[in-house]
């Protein structure tokens, strides 16, 4: 009987040795003349144990980690075929306490299918949501995502209901749906874990969107530094098109959905959501003024859904079980599920998808098992580069919107950067402004000319020259930055600053403090 291995070829196992341990069952399978078939599924986004190779028993998955090419003649002696004992051995897969404590929907088949294999994705439950949606009036497929409570996953969680119906509404002979997968947060992955593990669930969610606006075309806006999930939506785009799933008549429908993948241009402000029109359209990204919003005039000046990717693979499990189902899950106003990714100093980084609620302190200790380092957290920064210092005082708030919004904080694309208490806050902060001077579009003041005087500022804080004037220059520009801005870019830098000066006040007064990198004498 041929076994069946499990060995991901997600880009975090990849660069954990996952081609490696692959080639090395290979030659081991051979050389014992043991039949096998390896399966390049995604991650089930444990980074703690990757590489992760799973074996099909007669008892189900079970699982081996972190595997190293070194260990296979070891699990191989084992009978780890049959799911044997090896100091490895992490058990049934589903059993693993960080999976199985989860509310994986849109992350359901993640790490299980074979990404690029229609047949596992329809086995799995995979285009019943279209299917359904092909049954629908635009307008009830639009109601059922409105009802569904869906935000965009994106960062600033507008309704998605609400944006498509926008699109829907517009008068025109050309409309679009656009994907917004330029992932651009710092310790952020779900969008990439998705791509690479279960890219037919994005393909179905903007075929949905496609259906429910009356959009014929869709684009896939993917940061070039993504080239693992590049290859894998182009390959899974090739296979939808032959299945005719996607095409000149959707599942036989008589409604066209074309859709390609574009490569970004390498900017993080090529994630704000008219720089990346800007950008599809073949020019440099820079912000657009609104209004009109996109979806009103968005790509070549027609209505647009720019949606994220994880929205947008949200949908498809909306549209199968109802809205009222995915609505169940969460609380206030933030329903459904999130992927939650724990990154920085955490000693099990990983995705965690869950309903929204849980506290940031049971993500970080249960899930994530405090810092590394076996250092004491002292902060976190969650939403990105953009997003607040969160100090250890409050990591009682509840992971959804209104609670952090409610302590000054934003959930943004829900990733989480964890410090223990060697971090220099201030030093924070001006790497904070320097990342605005960095990434500026360079097309309003208030962001081009305030991130780099707001470094200047924050050196001088660290250096002790003219410490309290300074301090209150910060804030001042801040508050320029923070009401002046065009975009969030601009408009949001001062969160991590003020927060840092806020809740670590002591580490912008020390005394005895080395020059920063990089400063230059005043
Ligand atoms: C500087 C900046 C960078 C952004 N980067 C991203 C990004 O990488 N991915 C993303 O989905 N949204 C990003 N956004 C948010 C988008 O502008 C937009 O709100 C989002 O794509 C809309 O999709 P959603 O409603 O599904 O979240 C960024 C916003 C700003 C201001
Ligand atoms: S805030 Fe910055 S990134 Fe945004 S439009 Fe202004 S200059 Fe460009």
């Amino acid at each position: 009987m041929t076994a069946i291995v499990y060995v991901p070829r997600d880009s975090g196992a990849l660069g954990l040795g996952a081609e490696a341990v692959a080639r090395a069952i290979e030659r081991e399978a051979e050389s014992r003349g043991t039949p096998i078939r390896i399966v390049r599924n995604g991650s089930r986004g444990l980074y703690f144990l990757e590489p992760m190779v799973e074996v099909a028993t007669a008892n189900g998955r079970v699982a081996y980690g972190p595997v190293g090419a070194r260990d296979v003649a070891g699990l191989f002696a084992a009978g780890f075929f049959e799911g044997g004992a090896h100091a490895l051995a992490l058990g049934p897969t589903e059993e693993i306490a960080y999976l199985k404590s989860q509310q994986r929907l849109t992350f359901a088949r993640v790490g299980i299918i074979d990404p690029t294999s229609l047949e596992d994705f329809v086995a799995h439950g995979g285009f019943r949501g279209l299917e359904r949606a092909l049954e629908l009036a635009p307008t009830k497929i639009v109601q059922a995502v409105t009802d569904s409570g869906l935000r965009g996953r994106g960062g600033a969680a507008f309704p998605t209901g609400i944006k498509w119906k926008t699109v829907l509404e517009q008068k025109t002979d050309q409309k679009y749906v656009t994907c917004n997968a330029d992932e651009g947060d710092s310790g952020t992955f779900s969008d990439r874990m998705l791509m690479e593990g279960d890219p037919f669930t994005l393909i179905e969610g903007m075929t949905i969107a496609g259906l429910a606006v009356g959009a014929t075309q869709g684009y896939i806006y993917l940061r070039a530094e993504y080239p693992h999930a590049h290859r894998i939506l182009n390959e899974a785009i090739a296979v939808a098109y032959r299945a005719r799933y996607l095409g000149a008549s959707v599942c036989g429908s008589g409604r066209r959905f074309d859709l390609e993948v574009r490569l970004g241009a390498g900017a993080y402000i090529c994630g704000e959501e008219t720089s990346m029109l800007e950008s599809l359209e073949g020019r440099r990204g820079e912000v657009r003024v609104r209004p009109p919003l996109p979806a009103v005039k968005g790509l070549f000046g027609r209505p647009t859904i720019v949606n994220n990717v994880i929205s947008l693979a949200s949908v498809p499990v909306i549209l199968e079980r109802g809205a009222a189902s995915y609505a169940e899950f969460g609380i206030g106003r933030s329903l459904g599920t999130l992927p939650i990714q724990l990154a920085g100093n955490i000693k099990r980084p990983g995705l965690v998808e869950r309903a929204f609620g849980l506290t940031l302190r049971e993500l970080l200790y249960d899930y994530g098992g405090g810092s590394a380092s076996g250092r004491p957290l002292r902060a976190v920064q969650v939403g990105g580069p953009l997003g607040a210092y969160i100090p250890a005082s409050q990591f009682d708030v509840a992971f959804e919107y209104e609670a952090l919004a409610g302590i000054g904080a934003l959930l943004g694309h829900g990733g989480i950067v964890a410090f223990d208490d060697t971090v220099d806050m201030a030093e924070m902060a001006r790497y904070a402004m320097e990342f605005c001077a960095l990434e500026s579009c360079g097309k309003c003041t208030p962001c081009r000319i305030g991130s780099t005087r707001g470094v200047e500022i924050v050196e001088r804080i660290m250096r002790g020259v003219e410490r309290e004037q300074n301090l209150a220059l910060l804030d001042e520009l801040c508050e320029t930055m923070l009401h002046g801005s065009l975009c969030a870019l601009g408009g949001m830098t001062p969160y991590p600053v003020q927060s840092a000066v806020k809740h670590f006040p002591e580490d912008f007064r020390r005394r005895t403090r080395q020059d920063p990198p990089g400063h230059r004498a005043a």
